[in-house]
């Protein structure tokens, strides 16, 4: 792929030397809102969606897609994703309650914690929310809080942990033996024996292998093993899946070397042979289900921060900028590579290497090492791409910072979703005590 189809993959253009995203003049935008500011495009949101679930719709018409919602909880993303007919996966009670004020049916949404508490059960148990356990060890747990309130038992699951996981750096591989997430094959008899016993009705299953995986062949073993695993627990229990969930990890192309990911491969390689499990064991029609959070939301925003200082300390150059890692982590957490493109080139030739760095005071506050951009001067804006999967999610107000504010464009038209925090907003939790008063 060229670079400009590339960046037009991703809304993005020049126009007459000046970056447009989503059809609107990036410039005008920053100089309207302030930075840093994050800036959603609302169709792009859409289109991914739409892409992915007819290629789903194609191969199997039962398939459900929950957007994870850990990648980008703004109401507003949520709220389009419901419109489009996503279901959700949450993390967390502060999650389900995001996707409930948004409007989103509790039936829409499955809680696939990690190290559940009695209290997380017990707000998914009050507001019907199906429970994808994580530990042997949480059944008994969760079955006494249904008891306890006197709640049917809607159906259960379990999170598998297939052994063979990827992603796009260490902490994101969430399968193999040493790693906390999910049951191991030795105890998925045991945990769907035990969980019939408890008088659960309905199943599903799941795993998910890790995150931002961009090469499809990586998805090919661990839905291998996912299935024979699958095949056991039919064939000693008798039990029928009404939903066999294959996880997210969907990777996006953060450089521009990079070639989306081959969505033929997966197809051959997760869909098509859930298809023949299906038929070789005549399991009817269960729900085909991933997860994916990044390929839906990443590409819909970028990250607009200005220039305030370009220092020349006589053995390299650094533009700083007002987006630190309190805004963007990825770079600092994972060493993630994330484009960085100026939103006006007028009249600018020559090119430099930069670091492209911001005001947290640490050494690590690096957003792209060794950038190759046309000569930047102190004022000019730049604009951080795909930045709309664990981007504000994962923000802070380190360096007491407030957090800055999210815009989305629909149609042209430019409406903030959520405003930058004060310095009020940083410390209107905090209580003195008396003696300090
Ligand atoms: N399902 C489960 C159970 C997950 O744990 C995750 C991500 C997903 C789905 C969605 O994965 P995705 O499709 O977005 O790759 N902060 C890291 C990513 C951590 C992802 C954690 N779990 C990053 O910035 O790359």
């Amino acid at each position: 792929m060229n670079y400009s189809d590339w960046l037009s993959r991703k809304g993005l253009e020049y126009r007459k030397e000046i970056l447009y995203f989503a059809d609107k003049n990036t410039l005008d935008i920053a100089n309207s809102y302030g930075t840093p500011l994050y800036v959603i495009n609302e169709q792009m949101i859409r289109e991914r969606y739409r892409s992915l679930k007819n290629v789903l719709n194609l191969e199997y018409r039962n398939n459900q897609i929950n957007y994870a919602v850990k990648a980008n909880s703004n109401l507003s993303v949520l709220k389009i994703l419901n419109s489009e007919g996503a279901s959700f996966d949450c993390t967390s009670m502060g999650e389900v309650y995001t996707c409930l004020k948004a409007g989103i049916s509790s039936e829409k949404i499955i809680f696939t914690g990690n190290m559940f508490t009695d209290t997380d059960f017990t707000f998914a148990v009050n507001n019907d929310i199906f429970v994808n356990l994580d530990s042997l060890s949480q059944l008994n747990r969760l079955v006494r809080v249904y008891e306890t309130f006197g709640k049917e038992k809607k159906g259960i699951s379990f999170r598998i942990n297939p052994e063979f996981g990827a992603g796009h750096h260490k902490h994101t591989i969430t399968a193999g033996r040493d790693i906390k997430f999910g049951i191991l094959e030795e105890q998925t008899i045991e945990a769907y024996r035990k969980a019939k016993e408890a008088g659960f009705e309905k199943f599903g299953i799941h795993q998910h292998i890790g995150s931002g995986v961009i090469n499809a062949l990586d998805f090919g073993k661990p839905a291998e093993k996912f299935i024979s695993i699958i095949e056991k627990i039919i064939e000693e229990l008798d039990i029928k899946f009404e939903f066999i969930d294959f996880g997210g990890g969907l990777g996006i192309p953060y450089r521009p070397e990079e070639e989306p990911l081959d969505l033929e491969s997966y197809k051959n390689l997760v869909i098509k042979p859930f298809l023949d499990l299906v038929k070789s064991k005549g399991l009817g029609e269960p729900i085909f289900k991933i997860e994916p959070g990044r390929y839906l939301s990443a590409e819909s925003t970028i990250l607009l921060t200005q220039i305030n200082t370009i220092k020349d300390n006589g053995f390299k150059l650094f533009a700083g900028v007002d987006a630190g890692f309190n805004t963007l982590i990825r770079p600092t957490l994972y060493n993630s590579y994330h484009h960085i493109i100026p939103c006006d080139i007028k009249g600018k030739e020559q090119e430099f290497e930069y670091d492209v760095v911001g005001p947290i005071c640490e050494s690590g506050d690096i957003l792209g090492k060794a950038r190759k951009l046309k000569k930047l001067k102190e004022g000019d804006h730049l604009a951080i791409l795909d930045t709309g999967a664990y981007g504000f999610v994962m923000s802070s107000p380190y360096n007491s910072r407030p957090r800055p504010a999210e815009v989305l464009i629909n149609n042209e038209t430019v409406y903030e979703i959520r405003r930058a925090e004060t310095f009020d907003d940083l410390l209107n939790t905090q209580k003195i005590p008396d003696h300090l008063k």
